[in-house]
């Protein structure tokens, strides 16, 4: 189906029709109905369908599993923050428009952040389905597979979801939360207070061991449509996975195009070091509203597999290694450490 053949109704403008203002008004009443905590940012998080959520995604969520409606070409980019989604997002982008980015038009990849390249779906698209260059078949999302609009459940759309080890999901994610509190003058929740909440599964579309899982028993049930990767196995063989990548997404290498190098052009062009060295991604900003806006340079921290080791005890680290064994146990998954 075509966007063009959308019904206008479909097409959500929060506040600006009186259907719009109606409905995001009963959303916000179920929102005042939910249990609620204070998040690692120390905002309210809603507690949604199991998983928390911070206010700002949850009732454009809500409108997006009312309405949205995936394009049958859809490939859905799938992860909860904080485990590789912007490489993945650079990754698919760069396989999918690969003809431009040996031509010689400047790769958007250069002079766009990632995720500006490619649509989240409970923001972006759920405010507008139109907002989007329909020629590039991806959109991102964090929310979980239990929650995913039924539209996308009941297509033929494919998903790729990655996951990383939970400790340097863990400190990435607090990196990421500290600066953005230090951006807007407020002092950052101590790490201990959030391993805490984390632990105790209070992190944005978290649990994370829970976000995991329903991706995981998806892949297990239809591996044709879910492709579960790790960061770890990316970063150990990211050639192997762009590959693997392009075949899953119908879009293979020809014989000809690994002769010429592109599947290494592709894993430089996406790399941690030519990324977050580029212009866009060092002083650039990422914003959605007021509330949420970030450096670019945020999503480049340090790209790198163990730096939970220079941030938490072997104490913390073991604790959360016993919690993910003991969620994960009798799935079959073993994230790497
Ligand atoms: P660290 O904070 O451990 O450095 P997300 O994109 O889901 O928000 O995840 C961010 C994490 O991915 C950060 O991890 C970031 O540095 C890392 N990252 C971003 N771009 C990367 C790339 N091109 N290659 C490898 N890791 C990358």
């Amino acid at each position: 189906m075509e966007y063009s053949s959308l019904h206008s109704s479909q097409i959500l403008d929060f506040g600006e029709s009186a259907e719009g203002g109606n409905e995001a008004k009963s959303y916000r009443e179920v929102m005042s109905s939910l249990p609620r905590v204070k998040n690692l940012s120390a905002n309210d998080c809603y507690l949604y369908q199991g998983f928390w959520y911070d206010s700002l995604f949850l009732e454009r969520l809500m409108s997006a599993q009312d309405h949205f409606i995936p394009l049958s070409t859809d490939i859905f980019i799938t992860s909860c923050p904080k485990t590789g989604t912007t490489w993945l997002k650079a990754l698919t982008f760069a396989i999918c428009t690969r003809s431009r980015l040996s031509g010689s038009s400047a790769s958007s990849l250069l002079t766009k952040m990632p995720h500006e390249c490619v649509p989240l779906l409970e923001y972006d698209l759920a405010q507008n389905p139109l907002k989007r260059d329909c020629a590039v078949p991806l959109v991102s999302t964090h929310v979980p597979y239990s929650s995913l609009p039924k539209s996308i459940i009941s297509s033929c759309c494919k998903m790729i979801y990655i996951c990383r080890d939970a400790k340097d999901a863990f400190v990435s994610l607090w990196y990421f939360i500290a600066d953005m509190q230090r951006s807007k003058n407020v002092e950052p929740v101590s790490l201990e207070e959030a391993f805490e909440l984390f632990c105790s599964g209070i992190s944005s579309y978290g649990p994370y061991w829970d976000h995991v899982l329903g991706y995981w028993r998806a892949s297990l049930e239809f591996p044709e449509k879910i492709l579960f990767l790790t960061y770890e196995e990316m970063k150990r063989d990211t050639a192997a996975h762009v590959k693997k990548l392009a075949e899953f997404m119908g879009c293979s290498f020809t014989a000809e195009e690994e002769e010429e190098g592109e599947v290494q052009k592709i894993v430089s062009m996406c790399s941690f070091e030519k990324l977050s060295n580029l212009e866009v991604n060092k002083n650039g900003m990422h914003s959605l509203d007021t509330s949420y806006a970030v450096k670019n340079s945020v999503f480049f921290r340090k790209g790198e597999i163990g730096d939970w080791e220079n941030n938490l005890t072997p104490e913390m680290g073991a604790r959360l290694d016993d919690i993910m064994e003991q969620k994960l146990k009798g799935s079959g998954l073993k994230l790497p450490r």
